[in-house]
């Protein structure tokens, strides 16, 4: 029965070309309990919202940024003034809206992260996993922003790490 099997086997991935390894996998699996189950990312995590990746520097124009230790308050209104006009219309910054809360997001995502995000976000959401992530979560919500320079992307980067602290 075995060799049959083995046999049956050969010849399916013969015949199936590139949908052998597929085949195998499923042949592999106990024939006594329902076949393994495939575990995806958004099945190990509850919420991509809550994970925190702070070497994650995402997808775009921004490499590196140095964060000094004591707040710019000048640089923080500036961004406060900017999300106030930018992004409201979809983030608050204690609960969900359209988007996700952004008052703690500083302690989540590195500030490079954060800026590509508001920078490039169509790339982002198409290959950073992170931001896949949340963009599914969202239900494919698109975050859209007229262009944002790189000094108001830093100020609001400013803006909420005074929220976060
Ligand atoms: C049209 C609505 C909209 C606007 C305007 C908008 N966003 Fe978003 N944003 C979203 C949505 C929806 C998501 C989650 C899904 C996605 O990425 O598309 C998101 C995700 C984010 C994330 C990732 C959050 C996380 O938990 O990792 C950040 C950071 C962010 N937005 C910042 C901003 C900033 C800063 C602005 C203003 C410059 C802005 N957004 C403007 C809708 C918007």
């Amino acid at each position: 029965m075995k060799n049959v099997l083995f046999i049956a086997l050969a010849l399916l991935i013969f015949s199936c070309g590139d949908k052998a390894e597929k085949k195998k996998f499923e042949y592999n699996t106990p024939k006594t309990t329902k076949p393994a189950k495939v575990v995806t990312k958004t099945e190990e995590v509850t919420s991509f919202e809550t994970i925190v990746d702070l070497e994650n520097k995402g997808i775009g124009p921004i490499k590196s940024i140095e964060l000094d230790e004591t707040l710019n308050m000048d640089m923080a209104k500036k961004g406060e003034a900017f999300f106030n006009t930018t992004c409201v219309a979809c983030h608050k910054t204690d609960k969900k809206f359209i988007g996700p809360a952004l008052g703690d997001i500083t302690t989540k995502r590195s500030p490079e992260w954060i800026m590509n995000m508001i920078m490039n976000t169509a790339q982002m959401t198409k290959k950073d996993p992170l931001a896949i992530g949340i963009y599914e979560e969202y239900n494919k919500a698109p975050m859209v922003t007229a262009p944002v320079s790189e000094d108001n992307a830093r100020a609001i980067v400013e803006y909420l790490r005074s929220l976060a602290q």
